[in-house]
C-alpha cells in the first residue's frame, strides 16, 4: 500500500491551540497525536493523569506546547476551575470527546446510573462549550463534538442512557451554534426566536432578519 502523506504535509495547525477532552486514552489520545503531528499546541484533558502524563511524554518529539490538566468532568465546578486556569489562553479549537459507555438492561436503570451517563457524555460537553463560547465570542473558534451513530440509530442493546446522552448531544450542537448567533445578534440587534423549520442553525427570525452566514471564524461540528 502507498504511504500516506504525513499530516503536517496536509495542513497546517502551527500557531493553533487545541483542547481535547478524554485524551490519556483511546479517540482522545489519537487525536492529540494528530493533531500534534499537525502542528497544534494543545490543552488535554482527562481525569486518568497517569494517562495524561503519558501521553505528554510520547507527544514531547514534536516540540510543542502541551499543557495536561486532570478534571472531572462531570463536575461543573471542576470545569469551571479549568477555564480560569486557562484564563488568557483559550484554545481555538475545542473537542470534546470525553464519554463512557456502560451497559445496563433497559428496566435496570436508575437514576444514579442515568445521571453518571448524562453528566459525562452530555452535560461537560455543554459546560466547556458555554466557557469556550464566551471566552473566544470575538476571536471565534472551532469545536468539535464527538458523536456516536447510536445518536442516530441506536441498535446495541443495553445502551439506552449512551444514545439517549449522544442524541442529546447532537442536538447540543446546533444549539450552542445558536448561542453563538444569539450572543452575536444580542449586540447587533434584538432577536426574536421563533419556530425554525427551516432547518438553518438558529438564525433569528421575526421582525429582524438574520445574516445568511454565521459569525465570522466560528464552526461547531
Ligand atoms: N470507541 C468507539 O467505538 C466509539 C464509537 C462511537 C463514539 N465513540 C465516542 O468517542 C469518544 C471516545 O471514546 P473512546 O472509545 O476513545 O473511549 P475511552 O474509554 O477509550 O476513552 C475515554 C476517555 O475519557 C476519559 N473520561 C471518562 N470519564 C471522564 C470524566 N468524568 N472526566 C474526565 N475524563 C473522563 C477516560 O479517562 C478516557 O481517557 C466517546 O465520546 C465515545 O462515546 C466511541
Amino acid at each position: 500500500m502507498k504511504d500516506l502523506e504525513p499530516l503536517s504535509k496536509l495542513i497546517s495547525l502551527k500557531g493553533k491551540k487545541a483542547l481535547i477532552t478524554g485524551s490519556a486514552l483511546g479517540i482522545g489520545k489519537a487525536m492529540a497525536y494528530r493533531f500534534a503531528e499537525a502542528g497544534a499546541d494543545l490543552e488535554l484533558v482527562d481525569i486518568n493523569e497517569r494517562g495524561l502524563r503519558t501521553v505528554a511524554e510520547e507527544l514531547s518529539k514534536f516540540k510543542l506546547e502541551v499543557g495536561i490538566h486532570k478534571v472531572n468532568l462531570s463536575s461543573k465546578e471542576e470545569i469551571a476551575a479549568l477555564w480560569e486556569e486557562l484564563k488568557g489562553k483559550a484554545p481555538d479549537i475545542l473537542v470534546n470527546n470525553a464519554g463512557i459507555y456502560p451497559f445496563k438492561g433497559f428496566l435496570e436503570v436508575d437514576d444514579a446510573f442515568f445521571s453518571k451517563v448524562m453528566d459525562i457524555n452530555l452535560k461537560s460537553a455543554l459546560w466547556m462549550c458555554q466557557h469556550m463560547i464566551r471566552r473566544r465570542l470575538k476571536k471565534g473558534g472551532v469545536i468539535i463534538n464527538i458523536g456516536s451513530i447510536e445518536a442516530l440509530i441506536p441498535f446495541v442493546e443495553g445502551m439506552a442512557p449512551y444514545s439517549i446522552s449522544k442524541g442529546g448531544s447532537h442536538r447540543s450542537d446546533q444549539v450552542s451554534g445558536q448561542g453563538i448567533w444569539e450572543s452575536w445578534f444580542q449586540s447587533k440587534c434584538h432577536h426574536t426566536r421563533g419556530n425554525n423549520n427551516s432547518g438553518n442553525k438558529g438564525r433569528g427570525q421575526g421582525s429582524h432578519p438574520a445574516p445568511a452566514e454565521p459569525p465570522e471564524n466560528w464552526s461547531v461540528v
